[in-house]
């Protein structure tokens, strides 16, 4: 049996037209400086290839594997380095580029561990904030949509690494 398509929660026109924002805003706020886009994988790829567009600045970009799940739908807490950066940071403006902020366990942890490399700045963008699941207080400096507590897919998030393609964010029920 093929799986249920999940419900439309953002169209692709919305997010399209919210990533433009948050590259316009990048953009002014970073003026005259260059930058360093941290993609961290698997759940960013997709968010952060548009974003990287959107924004006009010198630019370079890196990957972080990071894992916080076994296969179900809640965060085990414990968020494993799979694939550092392939670069130094040292001195560099760097904006840490995020599927989801869920209970912040994730975020917290990569901002004090990219803080140890001594980078001139660190800030977050996020396409999506859960705040009703908050754990630990994460200021996102750039932030596409706050939705409720739902387990969401599409647009690189996944259930189980599959609905990464779907070019929407949806619910799955
Ligand atoms: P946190 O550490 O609990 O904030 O979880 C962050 C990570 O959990 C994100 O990078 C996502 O990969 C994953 N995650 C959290 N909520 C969802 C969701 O609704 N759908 C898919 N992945 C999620
Ligand atoms: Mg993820």
């Amino acid at each position: 049996m093929l799986p249920k398509r999940p419900a439309p929660l953002l169209s692709s026109e919305q997010i399209a037209a919210r990533v433009r924002e948050i590259g316009r805003d990048i953009t002014r706020d970073y003026a005259g400086k260059s930058l360093v886009l941290v993609c961290v994988l698997k759940g960013s790829f997709v968010f952060a290839a548009d974003l990287a567009r959107t924004i006009d600045l010198p630019l370079r970009i890196d990957f972080l594997g990071v894992r916080s799940y076994g296969q179900g739908t809640e965060t085990t807490g414990v968020v494993q380095i799979t694939q550092d950066l392939v670069r130094p940071i040292e001195h560099e403006h760097v904006l840490l580029v995020e599927d989801i902020v869920d209970t912040g366990l994730t975020m917290a942890h990569l901002v004090e561990l990219l803080r140890t490399r001594s980078p001139a700045s660190v800030k977050i963008c996020a396409l999506l904030n859960k705040p009703a699941r908050a754990r630990v207080a994460v200021a996102i400096d750039y932030l596409g949509f706050t939705i409720e507590d739902r387990f969401v897919v599409g647009y690189g998030l996944d259930l189980d690494d599959r609905y990464r393609n779907l070019p929407y964010v949806g619910v799955v029920e």
